[in-house]
């Protein structure tokens, strides 16, 4: 099955939704990897909806990159508390342990603000993190 028939597949499981778009985008996400220009185009055809509003919402969210990379990603919180908690002086040895190895990505509150720094690999949330608290999660990412 071709992308473009997979991609169309995807949007007709999620016509009956109301605010389909994010699901979609969520699905293409995972299946590919990524949400590129062709992609977006697909959604957009299928939606009824311009390219660019498209391309609005996958450039809003994190969640959805224009290219694929295969490399396992550790998402480390940077937002307001997770810097007053010390995330930023994590980041050196962070980069480090990841190398070119794994994706560090930065992301705006996990929801675990009381317990920063935060990071998230896949579904699993990691909270408290030390210097080698969070070598040891990218390690094992
Ligand atoms: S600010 Fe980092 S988890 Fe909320």
């Amino acid at each position: 099955m071709s992308k473009a028939a997979r991609i169309a597949e995807i949007c007709a499981d999620h016509s009956g939704r109301e605010g389909p778009m994010l699901p979609i985008l969520h699905d293409v996400q995972a299946e590919f990897g990524c949400v590129d220009a062709d992609s977006e185009a697909a959604i957009a055809a299928a939606l009824n909806l311009t390219r660019a509003e498209v391309h609005g919402v996958v450039s809003f969210y994190h969640d959805f990159t224009p290219t694929a990379d295969p490399r396992p990603q550790v998402q480390i919180c940077r937002a307001e508390t997770c810097k007053a908690r010390g995330v930023e002086a994590l980041m050196d040895s962070a980069k480090a342990a990841a190398g070119d190895r794994v994706a560090l990505k930065t992301v705006y509150c996990l929801g675990l603000c009381s317990a920063g720094p935060a990071a998230r690999v896949g579904d699993r949330l990691h909270a408290r993190l030390d210097e080698k608290a969070l070598a040891k999660v990218i390690e094992r990412a």
